[in-house]
């Protein structure tokens, strides 16, 4: 007795890893078709005897995004919607630029982990635990660091250099998301209720209600 439920035990646990990451694709390529409006998970793939070269091919990445905004960063992202071929393969990139003490604010990425290479300039880099811990980890990160940040988990970086800033990133998504803290609390539509931030953050209705005014 206590044999079957080992096996069935250790079943159910190489089950549970199967479906915990991405299932391997069913073709050798599944080329978005932004332009079908059907719903699955992903996009449906577009006639593969259509396919061309540039439908695995993104261009102007050495370009420096456009970083005048109240954080001074910019996300330039290299996600399904932007390379097609990417479709159902679990992998994405982006480019950040950061002006001399820039943010990029604290967010997650609801789909994927990311593995952040700095390219130019220094970063402060970091992230948060889940309860109850909620353990701060902190690196200081110069050109050609690498850094990790686990899935789901609430990070950001920020540029401790009197110079611009770079860095590559590359999530294990097609399509990440991106979940930035200060828009879902403050910045959603409709908003939540004032009253349930105060509560929330144990603070004013002005203070709420300012940085509401702000997202
Ligand atoms: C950068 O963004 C700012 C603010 O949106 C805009 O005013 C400016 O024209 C942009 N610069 C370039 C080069 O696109």
């Amino acid at each position: 007795m206590a044999r079957v439920f080992t096996s069935f035990t250790l079943l159910a646990l190489v089950f549970s890893m199967v479906m915990a990451t991405d299932t391997s694709p069913l073709q050798d390529f599944c080329v978005a078709d932004t332009s079908d409006h059907v719903f699955v998970n992903g996009f449906t793939c577009k006639n593969p005897s259509l396919v061309e070269a540039n439908d695995f091919y993104f261009g102007g990445l050495h370009m420096k995004g456009n970083t005048s905004n109240p954080v001074g960063s910019r996300v330039t992202p290299v996600f399904v919607e932007q390379l097609p071929g990417l479709n159902t393969l679990g992998i994405a990139m982006a480019r950040v630029d950061y002006e001399p003490w820039g943010l990029n604010p604290p967010h997650l990425h609801p789909r994927a982990t990311e593995v952040l290479t700095v390219v130019k300039g220094t970063l402060e880099v970091g992230f948060v635990t889940s309860n109850p811990e909620n353990r701060f980890i902190s690196k200081v990160l110069h050109e050609g660091d690498v850094f990790v940040f686990p899935m789901k988990l609430v990070h950001y970086q920020r540029n401790i250099g009197n110079t611009n800033a770079f860095a590559i990133s590359t999530l294990s998504n097609q399509n990440p998301g991106i979940v930035t803290i200060a828009n879902v609390v403050f910045g959603s539509k409709p908003k939540i209720s004032t009253d349930i931030l105060v509560k929330t953050f144990q603070t004013s209705s002005d203070i709420i209600s300012n940085l509401q005014s702000k997202f």
